[in-house]
């Protein structure tokens, strides 16, 4: 059933395109599908946000999306996602509030790795759990496109999103929009009504604001930097840089140093701020911001955003660092 991309096939960037490939996979997986039903996991991210509003549009009801909050989403995000799919679409959506889960899971570990491990893991538990308590699941709906299949079988990376269910959940597929690029990905999802702030996202790492809360994440320091973030992103959609510039985001290291506020001394966090180009990851630049922007977000983020008392800009390339912290 899962068809791979011909070799012949144009590429999808006109809304007539998008509009014949909808058309196109709503037949497809009707006929896949039938009257059974198909478990999503919804992260709210590009490509499981275009899988769900095809499946609605296929299957209304008989697909059940499960959105995780995983308490390391951006500010605004959860929101969203129960906006756009169970108001606005009428979705089938199981909202699990994991937040305390996963962090009390991850108090106190301070390695990178590990963090990611048990982030991954418990991702897979709570998902699995949440499939366990349905009846008459069969199919399991995935946002694998097309580079992850080719990346795959070049051997840089294993794509299955849901790699990792146990083996009594053994689900058929159904991966609708498998054979298009990301840039393709985003047209369909524009002409099937999402927001843009969702079909034009800039990339987010799995682990999500953990990563950006280097060492042990602590609740107190990852609000820091989920306000400091949700400024940042505010910031650069009213500067006219969102959707141009690449990748952007702030990190809050674990470390204090003296200032001063209202005549008393502090003892806070610095707020790094990062910004990137890049075309392919490998290789990044840095986007030099104006005068004027700099000093705004350093006011804006120290008299908002508790816990910080500088902010700091990071101007450095990769190689030799990478675009995120850990
Ligand atoms: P690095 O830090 O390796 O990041 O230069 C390159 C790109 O990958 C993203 N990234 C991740 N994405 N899970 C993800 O899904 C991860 O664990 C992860 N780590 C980094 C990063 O945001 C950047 O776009």
């Amino acid at each position: 059933m899962l068809e791979n991309r011909p070799d012949n096939m144009e590429r999808i960037n006109t809304p007539e395109l998008a509009k014949a490939y909808i058309a196109d996979q709503i037949e497809k997986i009707k006929a896949q599908v039938g009257d059974k039903k198909v478990l999503l996991a919804l992260s709210g991210g590009v490509d499981s946000s275009v899988v769900a509003a095809l499946l609605i549009k296929a299957i209304g009801k008989q697909l059940v999306c499960v959105h995780v909050n995983h308490g390391l989403l951006r500010k605004g995000e959860p929101e969203q996602v129960i906006k756009v799919f169970r108001d606005e679409m009428d979705a089938n959506l199981i909202y699990v509030d994991a937040v305390d889960r996963f962090l009390d899971k991850l108090a106190g570990v301070t390695d990178p790795e590990q963090k990611r491990k048990i982030i991954g893991g418990e991702f897979i538990e709570v998902f699995a759990e949440e499939a366990r308590k349905l009846d008459g699941i069969e199919f399991l709906a995935q946002g694998t496109i097309w580079p992850d299949i080719l990346e795959s079988e070049a051997g840089i990376k294993a794509h299955h999103n849901a790699g990792g269910l146990p083996d009594d959940m053994d689900f058929e597929l159904v991966e609708p929009v498998r054979m298009l690029f990301k840039d393709e990905v985003r047209v369909v999802g524009k002409e099937l009504g999402l927001p843009d702030n969702m079909v034009y996202r800039q990339p987010f790492p799995g682990p999500g604001l953990g990563v950006r809360c280097p060492g042990a994440i602590t609740r107190d320091r990852l609000e820091a930097v989920r306000e400091s973030d949700a400024i940042l992103r505010e910031e650069f959609a009213k500067n006219g840089l969102e959707g141009k510039v690449w990748q952007y985001f702030t990190v809050v290291p674990d470390f204090k140093s003296t200032g001063v506020k209202n005549g008393k001394r502090t003892f806070d966090w610095p707020c790094i701020i990062r910004a990137i180009n890049t075309t392919d990851v490998m290789e990044v630049t840095v986007e030099h911001l104006s005068d004027e922007l700099i000093d705004h977000l350093v006011n804006r983020i120290i008299s908002e955003v508790p816990g910080i008392n500088r902010v700091l800009f990071d101007y450095t390339p990769k190689p030799p660092a990478t675009v995120e912290y850990e």
